[in-house]
């Protein structure tokens, strides 16, 4: 069998894990090349080639882990659009443009693959997928977001949201500027992911019902939690109380926990750390064993 040719476009936490793993892996495949900002930047592989995306584009297989919009969405319009399979874990631009990417893989008979774009190495796309053969998802529920889960446990134990917020920023559990998580951005991406994996129909991240973290008050010994939710016709993110019983407030640090129940079957779940570069690039390195394989998924299934 020919060796795919990996053509990478990021090589941060993620891609340079990425890199390892195909290196040294079983699948056949070779990094033809690596296209990043800073062409000088220590630790990039000897003979391997290194320029812009254009590069990265002309092999096989294009893998973006750079993250951000506009650059992401002109490169996976062109690389589907020449037919060749796009993996990315850019939560963003799966929940924003999910549509028109799946429908040029599918015309184009390209691929579509996003296992890394939810949960970094737990597999909750995989779980999801597996449990939507049957046709029978009612509900996914689940805590998403790692820094909410900080924050809001450090409330419950007295703390202010300010104080609660600087001891995230501390920790390394939030950025900086936290909006994106406190706002509730990100866990509305992920679900918006899950649903249309889910029902096999694309869903933005518009169509989630999404409340934030500020300026909610949480009482002493009040355990909540920012939880998203879907059925097919609803999707919402917002801070909810939790049962300290329920298999969900047990979420702490950066574990993430997403729970699926099935009509007739019962409830599945998944747990596991949402974040992590050796685990979120093996989440990739199976969506390449895949195309390896010789299969052409679309992440959505075919868009109607
Ligand atoms: N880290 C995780 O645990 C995790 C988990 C799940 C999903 N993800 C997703 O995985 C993706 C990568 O995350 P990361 O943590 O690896 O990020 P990162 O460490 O910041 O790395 C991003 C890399 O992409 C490069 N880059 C950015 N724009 C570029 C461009 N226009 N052309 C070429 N290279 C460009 C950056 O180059 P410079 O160094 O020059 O800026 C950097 O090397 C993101 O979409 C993120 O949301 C990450």
């Amino acid at each position: 069998m020919d060796r795919l040719q990996i053509g990478l476009i990021g090589w941060g936490t993620v891609g340079s894990a990425l890199g390892e793993l195909v290196r040294t892996g079983p699948l056949p495949m070779t990094l033809a090349a690596i296209a990043v900002r800073d062409r000088e930047r220590p630790g990039l592989p000897k003979g391997v080639q290194v320029g812009g995306a254009d590069l990265a584009l002309q092999a096989d297989v294009v893998v973006e882990l750079a993250g951000g919009l506009d650059g992401p969405l002109a490169w996976a319009r062109q690389a589907l659009d020449r037919g060749k399979p796009y993996v990315t874990a850019n939560k963003a631009l799966l929940a924003t443009h999910g549509r028109e990417l799946a429908e040029i893989a599918d015309r184009r008979v390209a691929a579509l693959l996003g296992s890394a774009s939810v949960g970094g190495g737990t597999p909750m796309i995989e779980a999801t997928q597996h449990l939507a053969a049957t046709g029978a998802i009612e509900r996914i529920r689940g805590i998403l977001n790692a820094t909410t889960t900080y924050i809001l446990s450090a409330m419950g134990e007295g703390r202010s949201y300010d104080e609660a917020l600087r001891e995230a920023q501390d920790a390394g559990y939030a950025e900086a500027d936290p909006s994106f998580d406190v706002d509730g951005r990100d866990a509305a991406q992920k679900l918006a992911i899950l649903a249309s994996v889910a029902w096999g129909r694309w869903r933005p991240e518009q169509d989630v019902d999404t409340t934030g973290i500020v300026g909610h008050e949480v009482a002493a010994g009040e355990t909540i939690r920012l939880v998203a939710e879907a059925t097919k016709g609803s999707l919402s993110v917002k801070p909810m109380p939790i049962d300290p019983t329920d298999p969900m407030a047990r979420a702490a640090g950066i574990e993430n926990v997403l729970e699926i129940t099935v009509a007739d079957a019962g409830v599945y779940r998944v747990s596991g750390p949402g974040a992590g570069g050796r685990v979120t690039a093996g989440a990739v390195y199976g969506d390449l064993a895949r195309l390896a394989a010789g299969e052409r998924p679309v992440l959505f299934g075919s868009p109607s």
